[in-house]
């Protein structure tokens, strides 16, 4: 499989067919998706305005904020990031380890200096239609960044997930309760509720880059880009957006027929 190495296209430009680009590591692949990112910093601070971003936890996004972080210690600035993140847990007590807004502070919004106040999270304290206006008055989201759940969610949109919904409560599936349960002592203690950013949140985006890496990934993002979106695979209700584009790993994208490299 070729690695695409074009990764520099305007961000914001409309796609006339869900790109699909593929890498050979994740590095490179998150260094691509990190072009972006910075793409979207520059045009913003050009227009005067703070950079407006949504951002995922999880492993697939560990690369990326590495690679920001790496990219800060040679100069590029991070500071005047608006954070929010997509998702994050309910039934958590206040600065819980396991809580997003813990592993977001350690492995990202603390090194970049981003200010507790320019860190949103969907919480239990945040109402759902607060944390929608929070994102309108900030300018709306510039970009949302996202992985993809091994059933196909985006955030916490679990199968079934509506292409109208939006920041609300959400029960966490099973299979991704398993999927965090490295941040608990136990999967006992991941909870079962979340709050999440809805399809129409994220749909109302400027642009969306969704990223996946490994095996376990590609039969799941198969059947997000290449079968007839359904919201019994919320992912690929995200290719109606006009700025969609997907980065890959090669393992990822193994199964893979009809979309192209680059
Ligand atoms: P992961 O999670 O990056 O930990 O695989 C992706 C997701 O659930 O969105």
């Amino acid at each position: 499989m070729r690695a695409d190495s074009a990764s520099s296209a305007t961000p914001g430009r409309p796609a006339a067919d869900p790109p699909v680009r593929v890498f050979e590591s994740q590095a490179t692949a998150a260094a691509a998706v990190v072009d972006e990112i910075v793409a979207v910093l520059m045009a913003c601070r050009a227009q005067h305005r703070r950079p407006v971003l949504a951002l995922p936890t999880g492993g697939t996004p560990v690369a990326i904020y590495g690679e920001l972080l790496r990219r800060q210690s040679e100069g590029l600035e991070l500071q005047d990031l608006v954070s929010f993140n997509l998702d994050e847990f309910l039934d958590l007590p206040d600065g819980h380890p396991g809580s997003y807004r813990a592993w977001m502070r350690g492995h990202f919004h603390g090194p970049a200096g981003i200010a507790p106040a320019a860190a949103h999270f969907p919480d239990a304290a945040t109402a759902p239609a607060d944390y929608e206006a929070a994102i309108a008055r900030a300018g709306g989201l510039d970009m949302a960044v996202l992985g993809i759940g091994g059933n196909g969610h985006v955030a916490f949109n679990e199968p079934g997930s509506a292409p109208d919904s939006r920041t609300r409560e959400v029960r966490i599936e099973e299979s991704s309760r398993r999927a965090n349960a490295g941040l608990f002592a136990s999967l006992e203690e991941v909870p079962a509720r979340a709050r999440t950013m809805g399809i129409a949140t994220l749909l109302d985006a400027r642009a969306l880059r969704m990223v996946a890496f490994g095996a376990a990934k590609a039969e799941i993002v198969r059947r997000a880009l290449e079968e007839p979106p359904t919201p019994e695979v919320p992912a690929s209700l995200l290719r109606g957006h006009r700025d969609f584009r997907c980065f890959l790993d090669a393992a990822a994208a193994s199964r893979l027929g009809g979309a192209k490299a680059g």
